[in-house]
């Protein structure tokens, strides 16, 4: 590997930022694109054949343009569908990210877990796997959640977030069983930890959020290495496929990440 390597960082929107900024912690040396397939966006709608399509075709764009050494899928709604298949048409090394279900279940101490995702990745064949697979005996919830994550970009266009609303959304996760209660939540969408005040806010008794932004980090550093002591920084840049400006609220947050906007961001052929 490079000592200062690209990594390309994707979602669908900017839910993927909370696995950047732990990467980018942990290779600070690195150069970043993040890529949000914003014209696509929410991928929680697709079906299953379009969206495997569209990522597909979309990762090998950026993968053309940008010529990354790894490949960050930042995203479980496409991880869980498209995985697999990236593997089989790229050389390159890729990351997914998949709903944290292993440890999650490891630590709960009431056996009661729930799995808060997309509708589509709680959906999923590569979850119901997982769960069978690393469970543990625990009882598991699957929750199909639509609005957090166009919440979650709201607020970082600078709008409120609603607490009734992540109160709805999350209340599914909440269940009492043979006086046990749910102790631990899976947040198997990466735009969740963006919301997690709310979250903590809106839940109705305490709970172990399980964000697995971490957990990627370290498996990237497994495959590229650590940096190196007398590296200098990177960079990071941000790349729309909708090629959208973003607004001064975005740019703040994006700031605030680390991130700029690329000027030419615009693609055509990855629309
Ligand atoms: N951030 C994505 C995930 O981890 C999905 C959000 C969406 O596009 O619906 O699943």
């Amino acid at each position: 590997m490079t000592q200062s390597p690209t990594i390309l960082v994707f979602d669908s929107g900017l839910g993927g930022l909370t696995v950047y900024r732990e990467i980018a912690a942990a290779r600070p040396d690195a150069s970043f694109v993040y890529a949000a397939d914003d014209a696509a966006f929410p991928y929680g709608g697709w079906t299953e054949p379009a969206l495997s399509e569209r990522v597909v075709s979309v990762i090998g764009g950026l993968i053309g343009q940008y010529e990354p050494d790894l490949v960050v899928i930042a995203c479980n709604t496409a991880s869980t569908l498209v995985l697999a298949e990236l593997r089989r048409r790229f050389s390159i090394a890729f990351v997914g990210t998949v709903p944290a279900i292993k440890p999650a279940c490891a630590v709960s101490r009431s056996r009661l877990v729930s799995v808060l995702g997309t509708e589509a990745t709680v959906a999923r064949e590569y979850t119901r796997t997982l769960i069978r697979d690393y469970g543990e005996g625990c009882a598991v919830t699957l929750v199909g959640a639509r609005r957090l994550a166009p919440l979650a970009e709201a607020h970082l266009r600078g709008q409120p977030v609603d607490p009734r609303i992540v109160a709805e959304e999350i209340a599914p996760c909440f269940v009492e069983h043979r006086g046990q209660r749910t102790d631990t939540i899976v947040l198997a969408c990466t735009h969740f930890p963006l919301l997690l005040d709310a979250l903590g806010a809106a839940r109705p008794w305490p709970v172990t959020f399980i964000d697995p932004a971490e957990a990627i980090a370290r498996r990237v550093i497994d495959l590229i290495g650590p940096v190196a002591p007398d590296a200098a920084p990177g960079g990071a840049q941000i790349h729309f496929t909708s090629g959208a400006a973003p607004s001064a609220a975005l740019a703040q947050s994006l700031a605030d990440f680390g991130l700029q906007p690329m000027p030419e961001s615009a693609d055509s052929a990855l629309l």
